[in-house]
């Protein structure tokens, strides 16, 4: 039997699990994108959830508007991507994760900051281009019309991650393949399946690139769990297959050591039987009675591995993992007490009705590779978009950055990010920089300066949505020096849909 026939098995796949779901009655119909526009006129800094409206959703800035120093140093591109198309004919996504992605790439050197945004041309994209109409059930959104045919990738929005690696750019997305752009002007190649039979075999949307270059990554649907090494040059390594100890479930993120795969799995279930966001049972609920589980499995084979059990909790992102001199494993990660944000607040920002709370802090775990025992820190803080030094990626990091919120005012009535910080995971203790009240802050990454090893002799680069504006601006920080706040900003003269996750190769 061919590996992909095997794979495909072993993993039901997110088709199956969306084509079975489609005569589910209570399942969410589109929104209408006139309430959003509606709404969106009192909530300024929801204007980039309205998304790409037009044709082609191309973006492109030859010069961005410079503010501060830019250092000639910092050479290379900077890639973020999100969910960006939403709403076709008056139809509107009800949720967040649900928009076609768009992959940005800045341009940075010879004194000056280039822009350019495209969606990414996967086979959902070009189907529904031609048809002018959305024609794919989405994670939280009936579409009528049948069935997606053809496994996950007829429905992948590629929308979640981007990162170069071994001569590819890849645009990422949970449940499918990669999807390879040109770095040269962003148009899509197509699915990398790195080998024949691994066709349509989930790669997940965040890898992780150790000091030399090798990037492992996971692959999960039904009871299935794919391990993927692909060397610095890009060539297929290993693939290995395993059975996931909580099938099913969701997991997004996962963490590299020297030796191990770490892998959280939160108890959480998605629930197509259900609407997204409404009064009753919920569509992504957290199981009761079941742990966060976190799987580590050697590298080398992934069958032997341990299971750790910790206190329920719902796990989108992991800061990293390193093991210690005596056998266990340091991991952080952010984690929810609950569903909320996938379940009704990604529901509610699309609807252009945001509310206030949110629960997600960061926790600082040791699990025991020879007893099986876990201990697990919280630490006070709204935090969310965890990174690290990516030279330190699978080994000791003493600095966490991740953006944050620490108030609401009257001009914030949102869960969305004001800031940024950088957490000294030895002392507990942070330093922060505030946008303020008219801007949403995105993920921040850390950048090495170059030819220097210290791991606050890096910048901080991210964009944030300025409302006072109407545009993104690409911001550089100082590391060790967060709190002074920007040091320089390229302001684009357009605002674009808000990304998830990015990644920087210096030139
Ligand atoms: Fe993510």
């Amino acid at each position: 039997m061919s590996t992909r026939r095997h794979l495909l098995q072993a993993l039901p796949g997110l088709g199956a699990t969306l084509g079975a779901t489609l005569a589910a009655p209570a399942w969410a119909k589109p929104a209408a994108a006139a309430d959003f526009a509606a709404a969106v006129a009192t909530q300024p800094l929801l204007a980039p959830f309205k998304g790409v409206t037009d044709a082609s959703g191309d973006r492109d800035c030859a010069s961005a508007l410079l503010r501060g120093r830019w250092p000639a140093e910092l050479r290379g591109r900077f890639y973020r991507n999100g969910p960006a198309l939403y709403e076709r004919q008056g139809e509107r996504y009800h949720h967040w994760f649900d928009g076609d992605g768009m992959v940005q790439q800045y341009t940075l050197g010879d004194g000056r900051v280039a822009h350019r945004g495209r969606l990414v041309r996967t086979a959902k994209l070009q189907a529904e281009q031609r048809a002018g109409r959305f024609l794919m059930s989405a994670l939280g959104t009936q579409i009528d019309g049948g069935p997606p045919a053809g496994g996950p990738d007829a429905f992948n929005v590629a929308n979640t991650n981007v990162l170069e690696h071994g001569g590819r750019l890849l645009a990422l997305w949970e449940g499918g393949s990669a999807y390879a752009l040109d770095p040269r002007d962003l148009s899509t190649q197509g699915p990398v399946t790195w080998r024949a039979d691994l066709q349509q075999v989930p790669f997940s949307a965040h890898p992780k690139v150790d000091a030399a270059g090798h990037l492992w990554n996971i692959g999960t649907a039904g009871p299935g769990i794919v391990v993927w090494h692909i060397d610095p040059k890009g060539a297929l390594a290993g693939v290995q297959l395993g059975e996931s100890p909580f099938p099913g479930g969701m997991v997004h993120d996962m963490a590299v050591t020297g030796r191990y795969l770490v892998v959280p799995l939160p108890p959480v279930k998605l629930n197509f039987q259900e609407p997204v966001a409404g009064d009753g049972p919920r569509r992504f609920p957290m199981v009761a009675g079941e742990p966060l589980r976190v799987l580590v499995m050697e590298k080398a084979d992934i069958r032997r591995r341990r299971v750790f059990e910790l206190p329920p909790q719902m796990v989108f992102h992991v800061g990293n993992a390193h093991e210690t001199r005596d056998g266990r494993i340091a991991l952080s990660y952010i984690a929810a007490p609950d569903t909320w944000f996938l379940d009704q607040e990604a529901v509610a920002l699309m609807a252009g009705r945001p509310s206030p709370a949110g629960h997600a802090n960061l926790q600082l775990a040791t699990l025991d590779m020879a007893s099986g025992r876990a201990q697990v820190q919280g630490l006070p803080g709204e935090v969310e978009f965890p990174r690290i030094d990516p030279r330190r990626i699978g080994q000791p990091a003493r600095f966490l950055v991740t953006g944050a919120a620490w108030r609401q005012s009257d001009l914030r009535n949102t869960a969305l990010l004001h800031g940024v910080q950088v957490l000294d995971t030895e002392t507990g203790r942070s330093r922060r920089y505030d946008y303020g009240d008219q801007v949403v802050v995105e993920e921040h990454i850390v950048v090495p300066k170059p030819g220097r090893t210290g791991e606050l002799d890096a910048w901080l680069l991210g964009t944030i949505y300025d409302a006072r504006r109407q545009a993104t601006v690409l911001n550089l920080l100082d590391a060790a020096h967060v709190e002074d706040g920007p040091i320089a900003q390229a302001v684009l003269p357009y605002l674009l849909p808000l990304g998830f996750h990015g990644n920087f190769t210096a030139a």
